[in-house]
């Protein structure tokens, strides 16, 4: 399949109005388009044609027993394939358009091959404006998961899609830079009336409970499995997502403490750095990755998947990183990075 490659500035939505009504289009027919969000790019089709998933699904490489999202325009469009209920629209309130998508009941009429079979729906109102003129004009809601090949790093930039999704797709969108680079936040409201938080983002878990004041849980594979005392896990490949293709380790311990273990290492290594280390670094042989200084926690998310990518082009032997902790965004960087490492974990002190 020849894929056609379109730029389109957020900034003039009109001047490129000819171009989403194709876009529209291709995806009512059946056909993929890529195209960007505020999150990551989406690899998306119409999620009321069961085949379009299953486009979707291999497109990706993606096993079919993962869900998509369901992209809408307003909270409200859920309301034909979902059941909708007081505490989504108190979330939709609070947090759409926006990087956030919740799980509701899904609706008989909506095609199990969008939900991997399940009975639920995870629905997500995109605030990116490419996205929202895209699922208007597409008339339909959208299903879509991340536009890379399952495994590796979400695309964050539109070269990334090429590099992951070239002759797979009808059409990519380049809308630039995504800008909160992790993907949404994931919740399920609960019977008892509390969230349980599936995947963290840019909404974290401090900002839910503050603003709605409900009480939100982490479920546990959020944040791994590491049991008290226990050094370094090192499962099977089966937790490895998002991964470069050398071993990336995290490094658990103080900038000096990272510092003299850096300055032992061998071989061709790379370093995930806070701006703030970059001069101490310098002198190692070590290649420097940015990804944001120490406190800013949105910029380094924003940086992550593309350092990601980045570093893997190289082929160091060995990747290391910082390990954040978990208060605010930091929650998702944590979980992407002990994702992308296998849960490696090197405990410096
Ligand atoms: O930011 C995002 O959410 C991006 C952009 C494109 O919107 N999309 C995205 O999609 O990250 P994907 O498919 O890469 O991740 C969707 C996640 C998966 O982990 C999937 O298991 C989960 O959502 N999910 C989907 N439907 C679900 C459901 N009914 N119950 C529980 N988890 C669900
Ligand atoms: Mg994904």
């Amino acid at each position: 399949m020849q894929t056609e490659y379109i730029k389109v500035s957020a900034d003039d939505l009109e001047r490129d109005f000819s171009i989403l009504l194709r876009a529209g289009e291709i995806i009512r027919n059946g056909g993929l388009v890529v195209f960007p969000t505020e999150t990551v790019y989406g690899l998306g089709g119409n999620a009321l044609d069961a085949s379009a998933a299953e486009k979707i699904y291999a497109a990706k490489g993606r096993p079919a027993d993962n869900p998509l999202i369901v992209h809408i325009n307003e909270p409200q469009e859920a309301e034909p394939f979902a059941m909708t209920t007081p505490l989504y629209h108190r979330i939709a309130e609070a947090f759409m358009p926006g990087p956030i998508t919740v799980i509701l009941s899904a609706k008989e009429n909506l095609s199990r091959n969008v939900t991997a079979g399940l009975n639920t729906v995870a629905v997500r109102c995109p605030s990116h404006p490419v996205a929202r003129a895209l699922i208007r004009i597409a008339g339909v809601p959208i299903a879509a998961p991340s536009a890379n090949l399952s495994g590796s790093p979400s695309p964050t930039d539109a070269l990334h899609v090429k590099d992951d999704m070239d002759g797979r797709v009808h059409m990519i969108i380049d809308g630039g830079a995504c800008s909160c680079g992790v993907e949404s936040t994931i919740v399920k409201p609960e019977a008892d009336g509390t969230l349980l938080l599936l995947r963290p983002g840019f909404i974290t878990k401090e900002m839910l409970e503050e603003t709605l004041g409900v009480s939100v849980t982490v479920a546990p594979s959020v944040l791994g499995q590491l049991k008290e005392g226990e050094r370094v896990l090192s499962p099977g490949m089966k937790y490895r997502h998002y991964a470069p293709k050398a071993p990336l380790i995290l490094l658990d311990g103080s900038a000096k403490e990272r510092q003299y273990f850096l300055a032992e290492q061998k071989g061709r290594v790379a370093y995930l750095c806070y701006e703030e280390e970059k001069k101490a670094l310098a002198p190692l042989s070590v290649a420097l990755y940015v990804i944001g200084r120490e406190g800013d926690k949105e910029k380094q998310a924003q940086s992550l998947f593309r350092v990601l990518r980045d570093v893997d082009k190289e082929g160091y032997d060995t990747i290391f990183a910082p390990l954040p902790d978990t208060e605010g965004v930091g929650m998702a960087l944590y979980n992407r990075m002990i994702r992308a490492a296998a849960h490696h974990i090197q405990h410096l002190s």
